[in-house]
């Protein structure tokens, strides 16, 4: 082999290197997360997502125009729902004219041809925190899907193009999916949290919602970290409920998993770069210890090589600025 075969060629210059690069990454591979608030002119920093906002619906509209304007064409919508309006049934999930609706409309109305994502969960709307109703301190399952599937409904009826099931139920892609055929929502996408751990890295975004589990944890119906096999078997199982899109969430510690499902299934594969990994990218930079843009590039190249077609990210703007 060697001399014959000497692998640096292919390394010596920026040309080569960019001629022989595998993946790349580019503005069409983001779905952009966003926090909606009630308000007027709210733009409110998150403290632990340095650079991350809530917006009020006035400032979400100027936000979207500026993200279709850097050519992100995905958007993920949450709300914060106040206190005095969650319960155990997650009542005002199914307002029509509830802040996810008027978020939704408000994203169409701004942009027309931007895709609309909605979080399809109980959580921030759940006086438990929970992604279910609560009886006698367990997550109950069939009914909670009820609740999902007409929450779908809700949020297709006011113009979103993909919900995004972040539950971990059993059957709630089916329950959805029934749903939308028989209203005849034909056309509107599932993106399923298939694979969705009980992560530590969820902190911040509990923080963003004020969604934290009010008792226990989410461990009896999110995934065991330490578990394989059962990732393919849910994802499996999504893609045979209906699931257009289906996800693997968190990102880094999460790539053996992208990859095994990859090499499974045929569907498009969403991963969630959560809210955990981009606080630990910017309190490192922050302390000068890491290298801001090196390390997003980095890890986010990581994750479309593992496999992923598209990467929900809090990233996506900075990117986006970087590239240009
Ligand atoms: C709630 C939901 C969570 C995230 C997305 N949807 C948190 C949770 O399950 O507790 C986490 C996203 C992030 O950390 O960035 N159903």
């Amino acid at each position: 082999m060697y001399p014959i075969i000497r692998n640096r060629r292919l390394r010596t210059s920026p040309a080569m290197r960019n001629l022989v690069r595998e993946v790349s990454i580019t503005p069409h591979d983001f779905i952009v997360p966003l926090f909606v608030v009630e308000g007027q002119n709210v733009k409110e920093e998150i403290a632990s997502m340095p650079g991350y906002f809530r917006y009020s619906l006035d400032l979400l509209s100027k936000e979207v125009k500026e993200l279709w304007n850097m050519n992100l064409q995905a958007v993920l919508l949450f709300v914060k729902v106040p206190d005095s309006l969650k319960d155990n049934q997650g009542t005002e999930a199914l307002n029509d004219d509830g802040l996810m609706q008027r978020a939704i409309k408000t994203v169409k109305d701004a942009t027309p041809d931007m895709l609309v994502m909605t979080d399809v969960a109980l959580d921030p709307y759940s006086s438990y925190g929970h992604d279910g109703i609560v009886q006698g301190g367990l997550i109950l399952n069939d009914e909670t899907n009820e609740v999902l599937a007409q929450m779908s409904i809700s949020h297709a009826t006011a113009g979103a193009d993909v919900v995004a099931p972040s539950d971990m139920m059993d059957g709630r892609i089916l329950s959805i999916r029934e749903a939308l055929e028989d209203e005849g929502f034909l056309h509107t996408g599932i993106m399923s949290y298939s694979a969705k751990y009980a992560s530590n890295l969820y902190g911040p975004f509990r923080d963003a919602l004020d969604s934290a589990p009010g008792f226990g944890d989410k461990k009896t119906y999110q995934m065991d970290p330490a578990n394989r096999f059962e990732a393919i078997r849910e994802t499996q199982m999504d893609i045979d409920e209906g699931a257009d899109i289906v996800m693997v969430k968190p990102g880094l510690a999460y790539l053996d998993i992208v990859r095994e499902i990859r090499n499974e299934v045929d569907v498009p594969i969403a991963v969630y770069q959560v809210s955990g990994e981009y606080a630990m990218v910017k309190a490192a930079a922050a302390q000068g210890w890491i290298d801001h843009d090196g390390v997003m590039m980095e890890q986010l190249i990581a994750i479309k090589r593992a496999g992923a077609n598209m990467i929900a990210s809090y990233f996506a703007k900075d990117v986006v600025r970087l590239l240009s």
